[in-house]
């Protein structure tokens, strides 16, 4: 499984990123806003970063803008991948963008019928909400395994990318079913590596090694 940070924050990005852990990063407008900086900047700085894919989104609704935005954000850096909303114009940008060889993230994605046409459209990736489904008291899990299935069932190559990931039980979910990707806040994916009793074992290793006199040289 690959873990996506999603974030536009850079020493979040740069801390996740020295764990050698991370596989990409995943930006929206909103993320943009809360990061303060200019996307052309903000999202260049992150494609030196880091080597996997970067997704920067599309702001505009209309298939030709959607087709301009994606060249000027194209130009950014070879690691970029061009986001496009699940409307019937970002499908048609994202059939033509994969099909001029760029990668492409189809976003906002919400049902199953939904990303399967992300499908055909020769989406590089999908990204279902999950928390966002789960604010509505819907099972965003139940999305993500009938998708697998679907893909499975025809051998699409989109790979899916859990999206809108609130906890560390969703990347476990997500990975239980074989989503190809999570994309996560940095706080959820920090959090993925503690449990109490690692941090119990360790304080007893340290505190007995301690009484050895010991040092490994
Ligand atoms: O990757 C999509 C993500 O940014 C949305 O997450 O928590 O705003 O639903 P959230």
């Amino acid at each position: 499984m690959k873990f996506f940070v999603d974030t536009a924050d850079i020493k979040e990005i740069a801390e996740m990123n020295d764990t050698g852990l991370l596989d990409g990063v995943t930006t929206n407008p909103s993320l943009i806003m809360k990061s303060g900086r200019d996307i052309m900047e903000v999202t260049k700085e992150i494609c030196d970063l880091v080597e996997g894919p970067v997704s920067a989104e599309v702001t505009a609704t209309e298939y030709a803008d959607m087709m301009k935005e994606a060249a000027v954000l194209a130009k950014i850096a070879d690691n970029i991948c061009i986001k496009l909303p699940l409307t019937m114009d970002g499908l048609k940008a994202c059939k033509a963008l994969t099909s001029d060889g760029h990668k492409t993230n189809v976003t906002l994605c919400f049902s199953a019928n939904q990303a399967l046409l992300a499908a055909k459209a020769g989406a590089t990736f999908v990204s279902p909400f999950i928390g966002r489904l789960d604010d509505m008291a819907v099972d965003g899990m139940d999305l993500i395994a009938d998708i697998r299935i679907i893909y499975d069932n025809y051998d699409f190559k989109t790979e899916i990318l859990a999206a809108s990931i609130r906890t560390v039980d969703h990347v476990k979910q997500a990975a239980l079913i074989g989503a190809d990707v999570v994309t996560a806040p940095p706080a959820t994916l920090k959090a993925l590596v503690k449990h109490p009793l690692t941090d119990k074992g360790l304080a007893a290793f340290l505190a007995d090694w301690a009484k050895t006199g010991q040092s490994i040289t």
